[in-house]
């Protein structure tokens, strides 16, 4: 089915169990430890090995020996696996470094070696014999210094309207100021890990992977062999946040070294190790210039970012957002990249605007109290309904203001005192801080396949993931919704490659278009049911309680299945109307801080989230994901932070005691409102993405409420207490 029409009404919009707040179908497989995780899967018939990977104690040079004879004789050691003896292997598409490296070392951590063995405890002892002679080179590991050189990234990072250097130098009001973000880490509860097993040369690799196909791809084409030869399952996912979109070294190693071991083995990266190994967000420099009138209009805005990856990789899109989010006639956004020898930098949950609107929106903030104005009601005023870059294109839907307004008023915002610092309990000072949400919608053409049997269950089956994010229910709504079954009467499967390619999960857009997929599908199976059940009319057909009616005509919908079962596949393949109309999700944040006047520490007070972002599938799951984007907002704002080790080149604080998330003690009061809307130009299903869109923001709001309670304007992320100390009044 195309997609290259604004959505007519259609039978998503009943409403009856699309939009209904059903709690997750796999929830209980997952309290009772039934649902199955990649590296539990276990076949009682099957002897698995364990892989433990070497990862690289340089970040930059050459491998000039490695001795594994002490590994392979130490006890219960199957195989040693270094990449010397695997043969040439190829870079898949989606990954910047080598997945196992080669004498050539581009990043700390970098596997070179597996050892496997008969359990996990002799696979790690043994790795620790194996000894590497290094050849270490310098490498670039800090930002700040490698900025100057930093480079416009291919495919271009500069974009504008208007001339902005004279709008600037001629608005009355104006700011120039400087704000950094730091590498952060997914972390997230699962870590990656797969078992490979092969079969001749079909090979097999339970994982936990964000998307299937893209993984597939990869993993066969650096192995060098026929994709329809890999088989990969991933049903069950703890959680992605964009380390998981992209193959990983688990996966490769896993399949190099079963093959090695003729066995099915198993490999995990262990948290201290994948830190490293794996992806974070970059770090970021953002320089951002305003300039208004003084009746609060913006008339030039100019956002700048200096990001680092390794040789190949991209920037951090910090100033996305900036090309949307406010009028003003006179705008440029730029983007530099340098290039650092840290881990590979990659996709973040809401990779581009969770950095850019950190920064943004503290700009946005100052900006309003330099004009005198309620940073509510200076971003009403800045309010745009087209593309500021391109006027012509407007936005699909937006009502950036309805989340504003609803929620100053649902937060209490009048109750904010207007000067800093000047609320006080004890010995908290208490403020209050705002900030816009905004992220866009990605759409990804998505397929699945539906089969009905004589019983009138509907199943499901599409290379979809769930990783946490509720696709499974929402998927079974749908197929609900378009069948006129009861939800009890829908199974769903994902995460197999054997089904249906899907547009998998990531950058948000996994629940509008695999939802879209599914509404294809079935699509397609209520003509057949029609056809089959002999209607000639289609139009008014109703698929409702388990039956097909037609004007005065009612069959039951099973009785179309025969003995056989009746199966439709299709895909939703979406066609231009992104590039007509600019299509985002919209939200606003509302923060209660209160900081500790003594020791500068923040204790976050309430939270409020608003959003706007097209049908809300299942608000259960949709606030699910918008409080746990809030929480690791917060972490944002206050704690998280990959500290660099400028000379040797890697993340020191590569474990969760170190690289410190919120925990529940650390999260209030937590209110979530979805305004009640729907976007035709988005999917038939009319929604849009929401996971990515409640971090956007989170962090400046707390800023911007600390700096209400404080008067101190930390523009350095993560807002710790030492930032805040010794600007803090004298205790009295
Ligand atoms: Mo997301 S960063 O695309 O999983």
């Amino acid at each position: 089915m195309r997609f290259d029409t604004p959505a007519a009404t259609n039978p998503i919009d009943q409403g009856k169990v699309i939009g209904k707040p059903i709690p997750r179908i796999d929830g209980p497989l997952k309290t009772t430890g039934k649902a199955i995780y990649a590296y539990e899967w276990h076949d009682p018939n099957t002897r698995y090995a364990y892989g433990y990977i070497v990862g690289s104690a340089i970040a930059k040079g050459r491998i000039r020996s490695m001795d594994v004879a002490a590994a392979r004789t130490a006890p219960g050691v199957i195989a040693v696996v270094t990449s010397d003896g695997v043969g040439e292997l190829k870079k898949g598409k989606y990954n910047t470094a080598k997945l196992f490296g080669g004498t050539e070392i581009q990043h700390y951590h970098q596997a070179i070696a597996v050892v496997v063995a008969e359990t996990f405890e002799e696979a790690r002892a043994a790795a620790a014999l194996v000894k590497v002679d290094y050849a270490e080179e310098k490498g670039a590991f800090d930002l700040t210094a490698a900025k100057d050189s930093a480079i416009e990234p291919e495919g271009g990072g500069d974009s504008g309207a208007g001339d902005f250097d004279a709008a600037f130098e001629a608005a009355p009001v104006k700011l120039d100021q400087v704000y950094t973000t730091p590498d952060q880490s997914h972390a997230m509860m699962e870590p990656h890990a797969s078992i490979a097993a092969w079969n001749g040369d079909d090979l097999t690799v339970w994982t936990s992977s964000q998307m299937i196909d893209w993984w597939r791809t990869d993993l066969a084409t650096t192995l060098g062999i026929d994709k329809d030869k890999v088989h990969l399952m991933s049903p069950f996912i703890g959680g992605g946040f964009g380390v998981k979109l992209f193959l990983r070294a688990d996966a490769v190693l896993a399949a190099l070294a079963a093959r090695e071991a003729k066995r099915p083995v198993k490999v995990a990266l262990p948290r201290p190790f994948l830190m490293n190994n794996t992806t974070h967000r970059p770090a970021t420099i953002q320089r951002i210039r305003i300039g208004a009138g003084r009746d609060g209009k913006i008339t030039a805005i100019a956002h700048e970012s200096w990001s680092g990856d390794l040789p190949g990789g991209g920037p951090e899109v910090a100033v996305q957002q900036t090309r949307l989010l406010y009028a003003g006639a006179n705008r440029m956004t730029a983007m530099r990249l340098a290039t650092l020898d840290l881990p590979e930098g990659n996709a973040m949950r809401a990779p581009g605007e969770a950095p850019g609107m950190m920064a943004l929106e503290i700009a946005i903030d100052e900006m309003a109290e330099r004009l005198g104005l309620d940073p509510v009601e200076f971003r009403i005023i800045n309010d745009t309904q087209v593309d500021p870059e391109n006027p012509e294109r407007p936005f699909s839907h937006r009502n950036l203001v309805g989340c504003l307004r609803t929620g100053a008023e649902r937060f209490g915002w009048q109750e904010r005192s207007k000067q800093p610092g000047a609320r006080r309990e004890g010995n908290w000072l208490i403020g209050m801080g705002v900030a816009a949400a905004f992220r866009n919608n990605l759409v990804l053409n998505s397929g699945a396949r539906v089969r009905l049997d004589r019983e009138g269950v509907v199943t499901v089956e599409t290379d979809m993931t769930d990783i946490g994010t509720g696709s499974y229910t929402i998927i079974a709504q749908t197929a609900a919704e378009m069948l006129g079954v009861p939800i009890e009467k829908v199974a769903v499967s994902l995460g197999d490659s054997r089904f249906p390619v899907s547009s998998g999960s990531g950058g948000q857009f996994g629940g509008n278009c695999s939802t879209a997929g599914v509404y294809a599908a079935c699509a397609k199976l209520r003509e057949a049911v029609a056809q089959k059940l002999g209607f000639n009319r289609t139009d008014d057909l109703v698929f409702a309680d388990g039956e097909v009616r037609s004007g005065d005509r009612r069959m039951p919908l099973a009785q179309a299945a025969g003995d056989e079962g009746l199966v439709a596949e299709d895909l939703i393949e979406f066609g231009d109307l992104t590039k007509t109309h600019q299509q985002s999700t919209f939200g606003a944040h509302f923060v209660e801080v209160a900081v500790d006047v003594a020791t500068g520490e923040t204790r976050i007070r309430r939270m409020l989230a608003v959003c706007a972002a097209g049908r809300i599938l299942n608000p259960i799951t949709a606030r699910s994901q918008v409080i746990g984007a809030m929480t690791m907002g917060v972490g944002g704002a206050l704690t998280e932070e990959l500290v660099v080790d400028k000379k040797r080149g890697f993340f020191v604080n590569h474990d969760l005691a170190a690289y410190e998330v919120p925990v529940h003690a650390d999260i209030p009061h937590q209110e979530v409102v979805f305004l009640d809307e729907t976007d035709p130009m988005s999917s038939p299903m009319k929604a849009k993405g929401i996971a990515e869109l409640g971090i956007c923001g989170v962090a400046a709001a707390v800023a911007n409420a600390i700096y209400n309670a404080t008067g101190i304007r930390v523009r350095e992320y993560p807002i710790t207490l030492d930032k805040l100390i010794e600007e803090l009044p004298e205790i009295s």
